[in-house]
């Protein structure tokens, strides 16, 4: 008895000091695995006289109840320190600070392209996009510009075969509205888009630009709403104190046909450097939709008329933003692209 009371007193210390599951586990086998010391009383109960057995089979029996007992508890209390020590470790610390996500803004290019479709959509314009690749048709000859004309010279750019080239204007996208369109009236659109053509790259020059057409067809259309609905534009592009002025041109697709200049915003019309002293600087070209054009696409110009005009979109982003050198929108310097944020 005395054994077992020596055994009792050193399972329980053994229990309760063991500090991890497996250290646990070494107990259990140590007092009740089958080469154990409790089994090993069991095997001494044979050289004990008959009449001490049973007290002493229970004895052992309840020794044996109680180390499980202990170990059962034991074994949750170590479960339960495990698992707080693993979520311990696992825990996020949320007080750090989060990596910085750079946020992006819009291309110059593409706030004036937004600020000129607000603006005409707020005259009750529709903004129709075409496609870059067009055919010799409507780049061309539905524009006036028939296969022997020099004006195809000035153009004359980046064929993919004989037939399909890279559009060179957005007019080829208003010869595609007017036919789409006839003979319904009134057209009242503003197309945006890339344009294409042989070109020395410099300053002021790209083979590869944006423009953005303008086309109205209706019953009595004049020159004076051309002209009110420019002023109104470059008012709003560049300031309510800008005038604007027509100078004759030529365009095939158009007659009369003009160039359109606004106010010099550096010198406001006094004449600098920037206007070479006349104080104007031409952002456009415009006209009277030409009666050719016009009955190509199947429209009768004794019943109908209208205008166009080109803008490019480049040169009044560099008007209004003082940007020097058209290649600036095309070599993606983050530092020039991000000085654009505030205007978005
Ligand atoms: N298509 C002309 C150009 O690219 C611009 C223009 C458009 C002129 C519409 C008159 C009318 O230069």
């Amino acid at each position: 008895m005395e054994q077992i009371n020596t055994i009792r007193t050193q399972a329980l210390e053994c229990v309760s000091k063991a500090q991890t599951l497996s250290e646990l586990n070494d107990a259990r086998v140590r007092y009740l695995g089958k080469k154990g010391e409790i089994q090993a009383l069991m095997k001494e109960m044979k050289s004990l006289p008959k009449e001490e057995k049973p007290a002493f089979g229970a004895a052992v029996n309840e020794l044996k109840q109680e180390v499980s007992q202990v170990i059962e508890e034991r074994k949750i209390e170590l479960e339960e320190l495990e698992m707080n020590k693993k979520i311990e470790n696992e825990k996020i610390d949320i007080s750090l600070p989060g990596r910085q996500f750079k946020l992006g803004n819009k291309h110059p290019l593409r706030i004036v392209q937004e600020e000129l479709e607000d603006l005409f959509v707020g005259l009750g314009y529709q903004v129709i996009e075409g496609n870059d690749i067009v055919n010799d048709e409507y780049c061309f000859e539905r524009a006036n510009i028939p296969k022997d004309h020099p004006a195809r010279a000035m153009q004359d750019s980046l064929y993919i075969d004989p037939e399909w080239l890279l559009r060179t204007h957005t007019t080829a996208i208003q010869m595609a509205v007017l036919e789409e369109s006839a003979p319904k009236l009134p057209i009242k659109v503003v197309c945006p888009g890339k344009v294409y053509r042989r070109d020395d790259d410099d300053a002021t020059h790209s083979h590869q630009f944006m423009q953005m057409e303008g086309l109205v067809i209706a019953e009595k259309v004049t020159l004076a709403d051309l002209k009110g609905t420019l002023e109104f534009m470059a008012k709003k592009l560049f300031g309510e104190d800008k005038k604007i002025r027509f100078r004759p041109s030529y365009f095939p697709f158009t007659e009369p046909s003009v160039e359109v200049d606004v106010t010099c915003h550096i010198c406001n019309g006094k004449g600098c450097p920037t206007c070479k002293g006349t104080g104007w600087i031409e952002i456009l070209g415009a006209g009277e939709v030409h009666p050719n054009v016009l009955k190509m696409a199947g429209y009768d110009p004794e019943k109908c008329n209208g205008f166009a005009f080109g803008v490019g979109i480049e040169r009044v982003a560099m008007l209004k933003y003082g940007i020097d050198d058209i290649r600036h929108f095309y070599t993606n310097d983050q530092r020039f692209n991000d000085q654009f944020k505030r205007y978005e």
